[in-house]
């Protein structure tokens, strides 16, 4: 039952995403009406049927119509920057689905575009809003951590199929870190604070023929406050799995060689996250007379039916989005915020492509350039 502020919110892209989200807005009682627009109408039919959605002919027809407060893209990469630009245009609040745009400049022109329009724009980073990772940051925010000095990431998982193929292609995904690990390297922003300054990247060959990205990255981040971030990342060795990474997949991957663990050390203690084994621990550190001590202090562990919300919480996610922009509030995250993780990934890119470390400020007057696949032979 929707109440008397609720807004109508359109749904660009009808793929797998765009059906999380439909579901998603289905349970908040401030969406009246959900209109989704794909270029493929068959999936556009199938979630009419399956969800009883509108269906809208084309993107202007979403665009114009002035019912519509809010739009979610949910379409594949390359088509966020087009779609977001023309949806802030028309005076849409826009929530965009990461990664922000396959170039920095296209990134750059979306948060310009929100800028000078006055905008709402709001990039999906739903593990801000994951408990597993909130925690941390209610833990750093406490004290509890002390300044966090150091965060490692260790995250395999298994390869996409040939069905997938825009986003094992360079040019329609951005390229493997944007799509794949941009939150990963958003989180530690979020939990250390502060700049990075530089940056270095490395892949091993690719394993996996078909990617034209890479399918592996090795990557360390440093801060200008001195805090540095490690991220090993491959795809491939965890088994097969033809589901869908969103859905209560944790119990089906636990075991089968899939990980996805942080830990974050910081002055005063350390925390540890990690997705499989369900689990997120606090140590406290001290000093005897034997010197260092370090104190195992408080574990929490969640229920199968929690993966949702402990993990990739994009229901919540959604919600809040479309309650900030009923009552006129800001986005969560501002969009410059989500352009600097933005800027992260590219950098990593091309720390890889040029064999070097490479400055944040660099950026500025260098866009990164992808891998293509005779490039990557040579590595
Ligand atoms: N936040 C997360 O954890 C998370 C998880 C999965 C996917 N995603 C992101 O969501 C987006 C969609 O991923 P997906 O898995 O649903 O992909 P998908 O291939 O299942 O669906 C993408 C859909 O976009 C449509 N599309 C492409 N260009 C369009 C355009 N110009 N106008 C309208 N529709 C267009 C395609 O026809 C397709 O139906 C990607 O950006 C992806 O990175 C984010």
């Amino acid at each position: 039952m929707s109440s008397d502020n609720a807004i109508e919110v359109a749904v660009l892209g009808a793929g797998q995403m765009g059906g999380h989200v439909i579901e998603h807005l289905a349970d908040s009682p401030l969406v009246r009406a959900i209109t989704v627009y794909d270029r493929h109408p068959e999936r556009m039919e199938d979630l009419k049927q399956r969800c009883g959605v509108k269906t809208a002919e084309s993107l202007e027809q979403v665009l114009s119509d002035p019912a519509i407060r809010l739009v979610f893209i949910t379409a594949s990469n390359n088509a966020h920057k087009e779609l977001s630009i023309a949806a802030l245009q028309a005076g849409k609040a826009v929530m965009c689905e990461k990664p922000m745009a396959t170039t920095l400049a296209n990134a750059e022109a979306m948060v310009e575009a929100a800028e000078t329009t006055g905008g709402f724009l709001q990039i999906g980073f739903e593990l801000r809003y994951s408990h597993l990772y909130t925690k941390v940051k209610d833990w750093i925010d406490e004290g509890r951590l002390g300044r966090v000095l150091n965060t490692q990431c260790t995250y395999t998982t298994s390869a996409w199929g040939r069905h997938d193929a825009w986003r094992t292609q360079s040019k329609s995904s951005g390229g493997m870190f944007g799509e794949k690990l941009s939150h990963y390297v958003d989180l530690p922003r979020w939990w250390i604070g502060d700049q990075v300054e530089e940056v270095y990247a490395v892949c091993a060959p690719n394993v996996i023929p078909y990617y034209e990205v890479h399918d592996n990255y090795h990557c360390t981040y440093r801060f200008t406050n001195g805090a540095v971030s490690h991220l090993t990342f491959m795809m491939g060795p965890a088994a097969t799995f033809r589901g869908d990474p969103l859905q209560n997949a944790v119990s089906q991957q636990a075991g089968d060689g899939h990980a996805l663990r942080y830990m974050i050390y910081g002055e005063r203690g350390a925390a540890e996250t990690d997705v499989f084994p369900r689990s997120i621990k606090r140590w406290e550190f001290g000093e005897n007379d034997y010197g260092q001590t370090s104190e195992w202090v408080q574990t929490e562990t969640w229920e199968p039916e929690r993966d949702f919300s402990y993990f990739h919480n994009t229901h919540d996610q959604a919600l809040d989005i479309v309650r900030r922009v009923v009552k006129g509030e800001p986005p969560k995250t501002n969009p410059r915020d989500a352009l600097e993780t933005t800027r992260l990934c590219f950098a990593a890119e091309l720390s890889v492509k040029e064999k070097r470390p490479v400055r944040l400020a660099e950026l500025n007057s260098h866009q990164p350039q992808l891998p293509s696949s005779d490039q990557r032979k040579d590595s």
